[in-house]
């Protein structure tokens, strides 16, 4: 989809629709036939607020100018499903000989952190275009340092599916504060009971797409203290300052299931509840008198509801075109982990401020108990 709701409103819609496809048709396959590359949208039923799909295979299916032609998984039972799913022929247990056999251009990488860094320099060592990997990123930076410069030096495009980034509603909010329509950015709330690296790289991903410049310094309080004793995944509440002088406050002390954010800039804030599924505008007004008061105002949700990981996938077709990733690099996912394991590192030290980026890069997070 175009970016631009302004442009959206002058342009026709098949024109809109015929600008924002990939120019290109590349060739796509995922590597992780479980959850997020397959099954997760079974999970889903009953849920309609989002537009699904979240699986990559049929979001890949879905996607203008991406083809679904291989899958790869080490269990047979996960390819065998997949093929009956997705009507995919081609399916191995080694990423290498996929590559070398399919060619694809596009591939999802939705194994879990542990494998990630692996399976991400076969492909870019390999030569694919571009590579679009579920989150976390991985366990540490030092693999993070790695996957991002195996990347950068065998040319290969590193996107992150933090698939919120290319949402269209949150398009449309950054849209409305880059505009200037409620001023500039001042802070950002995240309310959620979530671990921080885990789900927690969603809400850092969308937060640095908003704050538009890399975190400076964190500190944070952990909820639980055996807990940040550990290289688990965890949760916690802190705040992050970026080095444009926009805060982040991120609060664990809510309600269970709660997920809602907050973008407050000098003139309105816009806060999106209930995971993703409402969202308000609220403009800074003149009244009577001189008084100023909050008004909310109607949401410019965009024309049409689309699934954020099929917009994610185009993106990622769009990104090989113009020869960089800018939604949701690599970039953006090493800074998710480094913020989580910096919030944790400020609790251990006495919840002091960490500067990042941080000097230690084989502190854990993340690791499976
Ligand atoms: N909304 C989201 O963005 C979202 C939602 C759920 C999960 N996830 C993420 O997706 C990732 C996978 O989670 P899941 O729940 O789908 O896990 P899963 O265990 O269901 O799937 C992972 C698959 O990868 C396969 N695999 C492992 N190593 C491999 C290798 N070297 N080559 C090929 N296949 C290999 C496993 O056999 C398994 O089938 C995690 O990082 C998770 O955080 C993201």
């Amino acid at each position: 989809m175009t970016r631009d709701p302004s442009e959206q409103e002058r342009k026709p819609a098949y024109q809109v629709i015929a600008d924002s496809r990939p120019k290109g048709t590349y060739r796509g396959a995922v590597v992780g036939c479980g959850r997020m590359g397959s099954t997760i949208d079974d999970e889903h039923v009953g849920m309609p607020h989002y537009p699904w799909p979240w699986a990559h295979a049929p979001a890949m299916i879905e996607a203008a100018g991406v083809d679904l032609v291989a899958g790869v998984d080490l269990d047979r039972g996960k390819l065998d499903d997949f093929s009956r799913r997705w009507g995919v022929k081609a399916l191995y247990v080694d990423v290498r000989e996929m590559v070398a056999k399919e060619r694809p251009e596009i591939v999802s990488v939705t194994t879990r952190p542990e494998e990630r860094p692996d399976v991400v320099a076969a492909l870019a060592e390999a030569g694919v275009k571009a590579i679009f990997a579920t989150k976390p990123m991985c366990l540490t930076l030092v693999q993070a340092d790695e996957m991002i410069e195996v990347c950068r030096t065998n040319g290969t495009i590193l996107a992150m599916a933090c698939h919120l980034n290319w949402y269209a509603p949150y398009t449309a909010a950054l849209q409305l504060i880059e505009r200037g329509d409620i001023g500039p950015l001042r802070s950002m709330v995240g309310n959620t009971t979530h671990s921080l690296s885990n789900i927690g790289s969603h809400t850092l991903a969308l937060f640095r797409m908003f704050a538009g410049a890399p975190a400076s310094w964190v500190s944070g309080h952990m909820d639980d203290d055996d807990q940040a004793l550990g290289d688990g995944d965890l949760a916690g509440s802190g705040y992050v300052v970026y080095e444009n002088g926009v805060r982040a406050f991120l609060n664990s002390h809510v309600p269970e299931n709660t997920w809602s954010l907050e973008f407050l800039c000098e003139r309105g804030r816009i806060v999106s509840r209930n995971h993703h599924a409402t969202f308000e505008l609220w403009m800074d007004e003149a009244g009577e008198k001189g008084l100023r008061y909050d008004v909310q105002r109607m949401f410019p949700y965009p024309w049409r509801p689309r699934s954020s990981m099929v917009d994610a996938i185009e993106g990622v077709a769009r990104s090989i075109e113009v020869g960089q990733e800018t939604v949701a690099p690599g970039e953006y996912g090493r800074e998710a982990l480094e913020i989580a394991i910096a919030l944790r590192e400020s609790h251990r030290r006495g919840e002091i401020r960490v500067d990042l980026p941080l000097e230690d890069r084989s502190l854990e997070l993340g690791a499976r108990p």
